[in-house]
């Protein structure tokens, strides 16, 4: 029949990424509207199948088998607070579902609070990773940032912070490539503004704290052409996915130029030890760990796919929540829009105004409703990036409280996002004066880090 009993969670899971997949190739192919609604209708049935056979609400990148909760062993989450990027702008104000994000981070009593703070979920084959560690098997670290512009923001920060955090816990090597040529495919930019983007950005990640003897940065602009390896892997991806593949995951069309249809397999790369021999002496096959967030997924969804077929270990995925915009959770944050996010180089100054003025609030109109009806924590933004940044747990769930009860009003809540951004911000500045040209030099100069491979 065509029950949903039929199927198993996974079976589910994988029907219901591609019919996503088929949805978006529709939309962007600009289909008659009837087959659109079609593919749509068959999507919210699988959603419904899906909820009733796992009780769980479908998201992206996060499978039925792998959304455990782990108990007290290193980087736990839950897999229930992710963010699907096409399901933002349509999901309720709340965006992230703060209260069980806030009843989970109680469980995390002295692990890290970079890992509690970046609530992640478990995602792909993270099993994979944990088993290699406990067998002593090494395996590696892998992110990226596309540099489009000098700054920034803040939400760029949370997958950084938290592969910190990864990098110091496990001890492993970590690669962060710098798209530059993405850049350079997808925005009106030159090669010249690409580039020097990423060196400025190297900065910024740097004065995260990364250990110098464990970490590559580079540039593709850069790395493509010295490092015959890494070439060797994208075209063996080039060769193994078809036009019609990335048309579904990316939304590609006939007027997109070719750069944009080839680069997936740039960022595919970094996935497999072989791209980086100087690193892993030639070995094929450390497995790949890669924190990012969701909105990166269409390419490790492709990555996993090609993997097994080109001989290489599917890399594994660990997502960091989406950081929501000042506006709230149902929009994106934006570098060409200052106002949509606070920026690393924010003064403290910009930042107070920032919050003040544009900083989605869940309170009332006037001080004596919300007195009297108290405000909603859920939907603002404010207790939100609280949720991100602030350290005690006791004091979040009592600022929640007052705010809900009305005892605290939204001028004092972003009072206190603002005390606690600024010096966070301030001292993220003050290390990145820090870090000089030679420093990014020595991170960017591909060579042997501190491991026998
Ligand atoms: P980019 O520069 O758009 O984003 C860099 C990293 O920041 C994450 N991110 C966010 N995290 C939380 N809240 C937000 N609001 C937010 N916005 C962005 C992104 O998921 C990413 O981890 N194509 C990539 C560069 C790249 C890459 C990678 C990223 C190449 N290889 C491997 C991650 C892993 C890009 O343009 O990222
Ligand atoms: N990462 C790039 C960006 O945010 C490129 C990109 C194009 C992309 N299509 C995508 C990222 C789809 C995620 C999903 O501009």
């Amino acid at each position: 029949g065509d029950g949903a009993g039929d199927m198993t969670p996974m079976d589910l899971y994988e029907k219901l990424t591609s019919q996503g997949d088929t949805v978006r190739t529709l939309k962007t192919e600009k289909a008659a509207k009837a087959d659109i609604d079609a593919a749509v209708q068959l999507l919210l049935k699988l959603k419904v199948d899906y909820k009733q056979v796992t009780g769980q609400d479908y998201k992206t990148g996060c499978p039925p088998s792998e959304c455990v909760v782990s108990q007290d062993n290193g980087p736990a989450a839950d897999g229930e607070d992710m963010v699907d990027p096409w399901n933002v702008s349509t999901t309720n104000a709340k965006g992230v579902d703060y209260d069980k994000l806030i009843g989970q981070r109680g469980k995390h009593n002295g692990v890290s609070y970079a890992v509690t703070l970046c609530c992640l979920s478990f995602s792909r084959d993270m099993h994979q990773v944990l088993d290699a560690y406990e067998k002593n098997k090494s395996f590696y670290l892998y992110t990226g940032r596309g540099p489009s512009s000098d700054a920034l923001h803040m939400g760029h920060l949370i997958p950084f912070i938290f592969t910190k955090w990864l990098q110091d816990t496990f001890d492993i090597p970590l690669v962060i490539q710098l798209t530059d040529d993405e850049k350079y495919l997808w925005k009106d930019l030159s090669l010249e503004d690409c580039h020097r983007y990423t060196m400025e950005n190297a900065k910024d990640i740097i004065a995260c704290g990364f250990d110098i003897n464990k970490t590559f940065i580079f540039s593709d602009l850069d790395y493509m052409g010295a490092s015959p390896d890494f070439y060797r892997n994208v075209v063996k991806v080039q060769k193994h996915v078809t036009f019609n593949q990335v048309k579904g995951i990316f939304g590609f069309g006939d007027s997109d130029c070719i750069g944009k249809i080839a680069f997936p397999a740039i960022q595919a790369a970094p996935s497999f030890s072989s791209s980086f021999p100087q690193i892993f002496k030639g070995r094929k096959d450390v497995q790949c760990l890669i924190p990012c967030a969701i909105d990166q997924d269409p390419y490790f969804r492709m990555t996993r796919d090609v993997a097994p077929r080109i001989g290489y270990p599917k890399p594994a995925l660990l997502h960091s929540t989406f950081f929501p915009a000042l506006q709230g959770a149902q929009t994106k944050m934006s570098a060409s829009d200052a106002n949509s996010s606070i920026f690393l180089t924010d003064t403290p100054k910009q930042i107070k105004n920032k919050v003040n003025k544009h900083a989605f609030s869940g309170g009332k109109d006037t001080v004596e409703e919300h007195r009297k009806y108290g405000g909603n924590p859920d939907v603002d933004v404010s207790f939100m990036y609280l949720t991100f940044f602030l350290e005690d747990d006791e004091q979040l769930e009592k600022i929640r409280q007052d705010y809900a009860s009305g005892a605290l009003l939204t001028g004092e809540l972003k009072k206190r996002l603002i005390e606690t951004l600024q010096p966070m911000i301030t001292s993220h500045q003050e290390r990145r004066k820090q870090v000089t040209e030679e420093t990014v030099k020595q991170f960017m100069t591909p060579r042997p880090l501190n491991y026998s491979f």
